[in-house]
């Protein structure tokens, strides 16, 4: 069944669909908003081989005229090299404004399509179509684009959104268990975050073949949410901010762990650990936090790490680049569904997660 979920921002408006199967209908889905052009199809090294033949097909039955660039995978791809490379080939196809990109693959090929697309002849057209279920659930949606510089993730990019997003559920069947099980971190945050239905729908998620089985009512909630928060706040001056609950503490495990941690593996760490700290505080309700370690442990996500006791670990706190005037806000929630913010001074957080996480003996 096809579902549809409006993101409304100052300057643009786009639907984005979940349908099971929709790749084999992307000519159909694209010829209703696109006019005939030339598309470029910004994939990936590992998506590639199972998805582009078939994408290229449907753009070419639609009438388009199909052009394909592999982009190596991994994070490593967020760079000048290859946002340089992906704009000569646009430049060396003559693409024009009245061209567009397809970003098909992970969170990755999004980011560095999106900010391609961005700034390419001051802004082409992009329709995003995520392959892994961190992209389907969270960065296809909201227009942040981004790539990488060695001081950092993410510190150069654009907010730009796309024409279309189209996430077909069942591609999810070719993306690594882990990666389903670090995607599925971050829908969790979501659920917190909105509660109610969300929430409950959460708790028939026992193992990973749960998330398969009921992948389309979670990638919807996560998006609907997303885009309610979107709409209201679309370059994160406030309420966009409670989607980082969760990050402060899950970026730095991320970093201290060096690569050892997915994305959504350090969220899990960071989400419960917030919860603990904020429950022992008497800000957080209990048994939010149990309820919470439930729900990650249900498919095996972690709830601690060494890495939390490294100098790593607050080195990377030290760095976050959401710090102003030596400030810092924490997301928590004082239940299930409600979240709140938390200023406080980068020094004493400090000090008080030295005091509250674990300790290398
Ligand atoms: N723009 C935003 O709002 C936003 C939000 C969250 C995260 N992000 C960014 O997203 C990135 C992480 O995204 P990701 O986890 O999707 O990483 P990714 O794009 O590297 O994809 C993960 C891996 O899965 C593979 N893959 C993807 N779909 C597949 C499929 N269907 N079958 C087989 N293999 C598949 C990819 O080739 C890659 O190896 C980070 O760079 C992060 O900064 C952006």
């Amino acid at each position: 069944m096809e579902q549809t979920i409006k993101v409304k921002t100052a300057h643009h408006a786009y639907a984005v669909k979940i349908i099971p199967n929709g790749l084999s209908q992307l000519g159909i889905y694209l010829s209703k908003i696109w006019s005939k052009r030339q598309i470029a199809i910004i994939t990936d090294e590992n998506v590639a081989p199972i998805y582009a033949e078939q994408v290229r097909q449907q753009l070419g039955s639609a009438g388009f005229t199909a052009q394909l660039l592999v982009i190596p995978a991994g994070e490593r791809s967020k760079s000048w090299q290859q946002l340089i490379k992906l704009i000569d080939q646009l430049a060396a196809w003559h693409f024009t404004r009245s061209d567009g990109i397809l970003a098909v693959g992970g969170g990755v090929i999004g980011d560095l399509a999106g900010l391609a697309a961005s700034i390419y002849l001051r802004g082409i057209s992009i329709v995003q179509v995520p392959t892994s279920l961190l992209a389907q659930v969270d960065s296809s949606v909201g227009g942040k684009t981004a790539i990488d510089l060695t001081a950092g993730k993410n510190l150069v990019g654009t907010f730009y959104q796309p024409d279309l997003v189209l996430i077909d559920p069942t591609v999810l069947q070719t993306l690594p268990e882990r990666l389903v099980i670090e995607g599925y971190g971050e829908v969790i945050k979501c659920a917190a975050l909105v509660g109610s239905n969300f929430w409950q729908l959460t708790s028939k998620i026992h193992s990973v073949a749960d998330i398969y089985k009921f992948s389309s009512e979670l990638i919807a909630a996560s998006v609907a949410f997303k885009a309610k928060v979107v709409t209201e706040d679309e370059t994160e001056t406030h309420q966009r901010q409670l989607l980082n609950l969760g990050h402060t503490l899950g970026h730095a495990v991320e970093r201290a762990a060096a690569g050892r941690l997915f994305h959504g593996e350090a969220v899990a760490i960071g989400l419960y650990q917030i919860c603990r700290l904020f429950e022992k505080a008497k800000l957080t309700v209990s048994p939010t936090t149990e309820q919470v370690a439930q729900r990650l442990q249900a498919v095996g996500l972690p709830l601690t790490d060494e890495a939390l006791a490294t100098p790593a670990f607050y080195a990377a706190l030290t760095h976050d680049k959401k710090i102003h005037d030596g400030r810092l806000t924490l997301i928590y929630l004082e239940k299930i569904g409600q979240p709140n913010f938390y200023p406080w001074s980068l020094k004493k957080v400090i000090i008080w997660l030295k005091r509250e996480l674990p300790t290398i003996n």
